[in-house]
C-alpha cells in the first residue's frame, strides 16, 4: 500500500458544542485526498488541511454527474477509545458504485486505512455525548476536464468528516411518510443499487412535495408498476407484518443498505423470521387494516433505525404502531449502536478499533 502524506493544519478550527450538532454543518480540521490519472492510476493519498477543491469549470462531474459516495461513522467509546462499523464493507461498497458508474476501482485497504488515517488524525474530533459521531463521507468524482459524454481519465477520492447528531430533527421519534405515486427513484437496470450522487438528485422534488404536505420524507415505489415498496427516503425499508419481518429484495433499484445488512443478521439471530421480497403496497395498507402491520421502519447509516409511524396514501392517513417506535425498532436500535459504542459483544466482527500511528 502506499504511503499516505499528512500535511498538519496550522490554524485548527474553533470547535461547536456537542449539544447543538445536526448533521453534516460541521466539518473537522483535515481531509484525506488521492488522484487518478490514465497512466499512473490512483496515485499521492494525503491528507491535508480541510480546504475547498480547486476544480476546472469542464471537470465532467459537475456536467455528467460522474461520482460515487458512501458514508460511515467512527463512535467514541464510554472508555475514549474509537471505533468503526463495518469500514470493509463501506470500502467494497464504494468500490462497487465505482464499477457502476465506470470509475477505476480504489485498492480498498487504501480506502479503509483513509477511514483509520483521516480519524486518527482528527481523534479530538470524534464526539463523546450519547447518540454523536464522527460521520466519515468519501466520494470519488471525475476530475477530467473534457465535455465529451464518456467515463473520465481523471479522478479524486476525497475523504472528509464530520461530528453528527442526529439525522432527523425527530431523533428517534416516528416519522411521517408520504407514499411517491407519480415520482421513482431508480428503475431496474439504472442506478439506484449504487450510491450515486444522482439518485439523490433524483429524489429532491418528490421529497419536496412531500415536506410541503407535512411530511418528512417519501416511500418509494418500484418504477415499472408503481406497486412494489423500494425504499424510504435515503434509507432502506422493513415492516413487521404478524411475526415475518418483510424488506425489499436487492433486486437491483435498492442500496445494499449496510445497516438493513446489520438488522437482518440481529433479527435471524434473535430467531425472528425475516424475508427478503416484494411487498406491495396495497397489502401494507390491508396489513395495517386488519391489525397485523405492527411496526414498520428505515435503516441507514446515519439514522441507525428511525420508526415510520404515520404513512400518507391516496390522501389516507395510516398510523402505525399507534405513532409510537415499536418493541422490534427499540430493540434493533439499541442492539446496533450497543455494537457501534462498544457496549454490546460484537459475534460478527463488524468492530474495528481506529488504527493509531498515521500522525506526522
Ligand atoms: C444514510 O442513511 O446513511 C444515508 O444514505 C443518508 C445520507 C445520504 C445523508
Amino acid at each position: 500500500m502506499l504511503p499516505i502524506d499528512i500535511t498538519r493544519t496550522t490554524s485548527p478550527k474553533p470547535r461547536v458544542s456537542e449539544e447543538a450538532l445536526g448533521f453534516g454543518q460541521v466539518f473537522t480540521d483535515h481531509m484525506f485526498l488521492m488522484d487518478y490519472d490514465d497512466g499512473d492510476g490512483w496515485h499521492s493519498p494525503r491528507i491535508v488541511p480541510y480546504q475547498p477543491l480547486a476544480m476546472d469549470p469542464a471537470s465532467a462531474v459537475l456536467h455528467y454527474a460522474q461520482a460515487v459516495f458512501d458514508g460511515l461513522k467512527a463512535y467514541r467509546g464510554q472508555d475514549g477509545s474509537l471505533r468503526l462499523f463495518r469500514p470493509g464493507d463501506h470500502a467494497a461498497r464504494l468500490n462497487r458504485s465505482c464499477a457502476g458508474l465506470c470509475i477505476p476501482p480504489l485498492d480498498e485497504a487504501m480506502i479503509e486505512a483513509s477511514f483509520h488515517a483521516l480519524v486518527d488524525t482528527d481523534r479530538d474530533w470524534v464526539p463523546s455525548r450519547p447518540g454523536t459521531s464522527l460521520y466519515l463521507r468519501p466520494a470519488v468524482i471525475a476530475t477530467e476536464r473534457f465535455l465529451g459524454v464518456r467515463p473520465a481519465k481523471a479522478y479524486t477520492y476525497f475523504l472528509i468528516a464530520s461530528p453528527v447528531g442526529s439525522y432527523y430533527a425527530e431523533g428517534i421519534d416516528p416519522v411521517s411518510i408520504l407514499v411517491a405515486e407519480r415520482h421513482v427513484r431508480a428503475v431496474e437496470g439504472g442506478l439506484g443499487a449504487f450510491k450515486a450522487g444522482a439518485n439523490y438528485a433524483a429524489s429532491l422534488y418528490a421529497a419536496e412535495e412531500a415536506k410541503q404536505e407535512g411530511f418528512s420524507q417519501v416511500l418509494w415505489l418500484d418504477g415499472v408498476q408503481h406497486r412494489y415498496l423500494d425504499e424510504v427516503g435515503t434509507m432502506n425499508i422493513m415492516l413487521r407484518i404478524g411475526d415475518e419481518v418483510i424488506t425489499p429484495p436487492l433486486s437491483g433499484t435498492i442500496l445494499a443498505g449496510i445497516t438493513r445488512d446489520t438488522a437482518i443478521t440481529l433479527l435471524k439471530d434473535w430467531g425472528i423470521a425475516v424475508s427478503e421480497r416484494p411487498i406491495a403496497i396495497d397489502d401494507v395498507v390491508a396489513a395495517n387494516r386488519n391489525g397485523t402491520l405492527t411496526e414498520m421502519w428505515g435503516t441507514g447509516t446515519a439514522a441507525v433505525v428511525s420508526p415510520v409511524g404515520e404513512l400518507g396514501y391516496k390522501s389516507e392517513h395510516l398510523t402505525i404502531a399507534n405513532g409510537q417506535i415499536g418493541p422490534l425498532t427499540r430493540r434493533l436500535f439499541d442492539a446496533i449502536t450497543g455494537l457501534q459504542y462498544g457496549t454490546a459483544p460484537d459475534p460478527h466482527g463488524w468492530v474495528k478499533p481506529v488504527r493509531a500511528g498515521f500522525r506526522s
